[in-house]
């Protein structure tokens, strides 16, 4: 019967097992309604690893922080790649790019950390400080008069201002707009983008579905959305533009010389692409100006930083005049913007780390206990158990935006649990070989966003005292999570 139900009896050695009471999805509906939850009642009752049945798939579930680095350091049992690749061809519809299934021999990760950092930053950064500008600031208001306060969602906002400007910083912009600068070719560039934002929203929006295994057909509007993007970014179409991060470019190569994928199968690599930019920053970017507002202290000892550094560098911030810049080292120099975002996404992450067992192996465990674990069995570790452990961040509720750093004002490093150093503290961008390969990219734009918005706008909540608005859990595990709903701010250009 236990076979015919496929359910796993627990055997010796191995970690405690709650298969739930629907069969197939196990514990899935009470992990999905509110998993950190879900995690720490079964912490409580089983310790520091257990296993839990979530849709036909059985998962340990590895809850010590002091434990991470056994399945953080690449081990010979672990299996990464396995589980992302499958993921994406799943929810993109490319074909495999696992070189073992035969249709490419590109290095994926390889190309990821190629492209997106060490040499490839700068101009990345770059890229992105002048249309991060460019979208900002425009339209341009005459100087005699600074333009009224402008209210939006925060959540709008951000999403508007850093889809386009990502956009365009990996894909490039129309040739035709450099070459002709008329007002008609950049609005067409502008509906274009736009265009790509409505698509992406439309996808994105169905992703948790995709992720946990429907089928895109399901999804009428979502899947041709996902296809209007793919056809977007066919080479016929990305071959017209100029200024093609590395990224993209060096994908199309490889694309071209090393896969067997046809037209479609390669666009659908560079949506892809295009969401793994996207779907974690735009989340990310409204919980950090969010939280950054909402605390007058945050703005003030932010707003002292982003003078600091316009002094320093002899610029002011003018509409009309030349564009702000700032160097990678100025960037990696704004401790208190940089403890502000880390804090903002401390309370909004909730990734989950995941490696495929390749064979029967021993899992040792920091206070020496091992564990059995089976071959294709799933190890999972949820670092919103981390971030959210009062032992670790004394009120973890509490948004405070000089959390991360230390008595001198800078980066701090050490935090404690049980008066235990601790090596893994802070993990929205995952860890080890899976570890985020956008991440510098990621915190870089989000900088420059606060700076641009600080040096430029006034800006304030409508309402000083708006509640926190709750996380939506349906993306948990994914990544950062969005709010539920939007909060108003409203902002002005500064007076000259
Ligand atoms: C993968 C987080 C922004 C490119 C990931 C993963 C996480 C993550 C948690 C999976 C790691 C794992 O499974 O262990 C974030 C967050 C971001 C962000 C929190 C923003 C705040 C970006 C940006 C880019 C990017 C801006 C590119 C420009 C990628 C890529 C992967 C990835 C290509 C897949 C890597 C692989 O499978 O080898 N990201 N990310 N990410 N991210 Fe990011």
């Amino acid at each position: 019967l236990w076979l015919a139900l496929g359910i796993r009896r627990r055997q010796p050695g191995e970690p405690q097992v709650e298969n739930g009471w629907i069969p197939y999805l196990g514990c899935a509906l009470q992990f999905g309604a509110n998993p950190l939850e879900f995690l720490r009642s079964r912490q409580n009752k089983y310790g520091h690893i257990f296993t839990c049945k979530i849709a036909g798939q059985y998962i340990h579930f590895l809850c010590d922080p002091f434990s991470y680095h056994s399945v953080i350091r690449q081990g010979r049992h672990l299996d990464w790649k396995k589980f992302h690749l499958a993921a994406s061809a799943k929810a993109f519809g490319h074909d495999s790019m696992d070189p073992s299934h035969g249709y490419t021999t590109e290095n994926l990760h390889q190309t990821f950390l190629k492209t997106l950092q060490g040499e490839a930053l700068p101009s990345l950064i770059e890229n992105m400080m002048e249309n991060l500008q460019n979208v900002m600031l425009q339209p341009q208001p005459a100087p005699q008069h600074p333009k009224e306060w402008e209210v939006e969602g925060i959540f709008a906002f951000c999403y508007k201002v850093m889809f386009e400007s990502g956009y365009l910083t990996l894909f490039g912009k129309d040739l035709n707009v450099q070459e002709e600068q008329s007002l008609a070719r950049q609005e067409a560039q502008k509906a274009l983008v736009l265009n790509a934002l409505e698509n992406f929203k439309e996808f994105d929006k169905i992703f948790p579905a995709l992720v946990a295994g429907l089928p895109i057909h399901v999804f009428k509007s979502a899947h041709s959305a996902r296809e209007n993007l793919a056809k977007s970014m066919m080479a016929e179409n990305l071959s017209k533009r100029t200024d093609v991060s590395d990224l993209i470019t060096m994908r199309m190569l490889l694309n071209d010389t090393l896969s067997t994928f046809n037209d479609l199968s390669k666009a659908r690599t560079h949506v892809a692409l295009l969401w793994a930019s996207q779907a974690n920053t735009l989340p990310a970017t409204f919980w950090a100006l969010f939280y950054m507002i909402r605390s007058a202290e945050a703005m003030k000892a932010a707003s002292e930083e982003v003078k600091k550094v316009l002094e320093s560098t002899g610029q002011r911030p003018n509409p009309q005049g030349p564009l702000l810049t700032l160097t990678r080292e100025q960037l990696d120099n704004l401790p208190v913007i940089d403890s502000i975002i880390k804090e903002a996404m401390r309370l909004s992450s909730a990734s989950m780390n995941v490696r495929i067992a390749k064979e029967d192996f021993l899992l040792h465990l920091d206070n020496k206990e091992s564990y059995r674990i089976r071959k294709d069995d799933v190890i999972a570790l949820y670092p919103q158990l981390l971030h959210f452990d009062p032992e670790i961040y004394e009120d973890p509720l509490e948004y405070k935006h000089d959390r991360y750093l230390d008595e001198n004002g800078q980066e701090k490093t050490c935090f404690y649990r049980q008066g235990r150093r601790l090596r893994y503290f802070y993990m929205p961008f995952g860890s080890g070989v899976t570890k985020c390969p956008g991440r510098f990219f990621a915190v870089h734009e989000i900088k420059q966003f606060l700076f641009l918005l600080l040096a430029h706008f006034d800006m304030e909540l409508l309402d000083s005292q708006v509640k926190v608005p709750p996380l939506d859990q349906s993306r948990a595990g994914l990544g950062i999570l969005q709010p539920v709903y939007d909060v108003d701010f409203r902002y002005r250009l500064k007076a000259q």
